[in-house]
């Protein structure tokens, strides 16, 4: 019988998970390389906050720092930010003059119009075809058929941050239909 004197094997082991891993590197470079255009063009470098989070941005595009936001916000406003994804997300006012700890994404849950806040109805009333939503986003009114998504807003070194809400929507009760 022949056996390999334990000498030799190890380079052997060495050599073959070497080989593994060049193998590796060849498959996932050029999925990396897709990757990276994609990723960077919805996170530009600086923009992400942490697990998984993205700052608000203003109209103008810069951070949203929430010490400032409460200078120039009334209590009650909702206003459109860059949340997720590049969606449009209001953030919050309460009427107690702090920030909610939600935001609240403007993409109708009908056919996809950016709904506007209407201050004096207390609703968010979409344009397209009427949908309402109460100023929590819960839907009030069809067509739509779901309320509007929801994300944390968090504050992370005096900037807002959204976090993606995988948690039970507090306005009605269910499982997300977002997450
Ligand atoms: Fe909002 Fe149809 S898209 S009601």
């Amino acid at each position: 019988a022949t056996s390999i004197p334990a000498d030799d094997r190890v380079p052997d082991m060495e050599k073959r998970n070497l080989m593994n891993l060049l193998l590796l590197g060849a498959i996932a470079l050029p999925t990396g390389g897709m990757l990276v255009p994609y990723a960077a063009f919805f996170a530009p470098p600086g923009s992400r906050g942490g697990s998984g989070g993205t700052i608000a941005k203003d109209a103008l595009g810069n951070d949203v720092v929430a010490s400032e936001w409460l200078k120039t916000h009334a209590p009650g406003s909702r206003t459109l930010t860059e949340g997720l994804k590049g969606d449009p997300t209001y953030l919050v006012v309460e009427n107690d003059g702090t920030l909610a700890t939600y935001g609240i994404n403007a993409v109708c849950t009908h056919l996809g119009c950016v709904v506007p806040w209407n201050t004096a109805e207390n609703k968010f009333i979409c344009p397209c075809h009427g949908s309402q939503y109460n100023n929590q986003g819960k839907v009030v009114r069809g067509p739509a058929p779901l309320s509007l998504a929801l994300a944390h807003a968090d504050i992370d070194d005096g900037k807002v941050v959204f976090v993606p809400w995988v948690e039970t929507d507090f306005r009605t009760g269910d499982a997300p239909w977002w997450a």
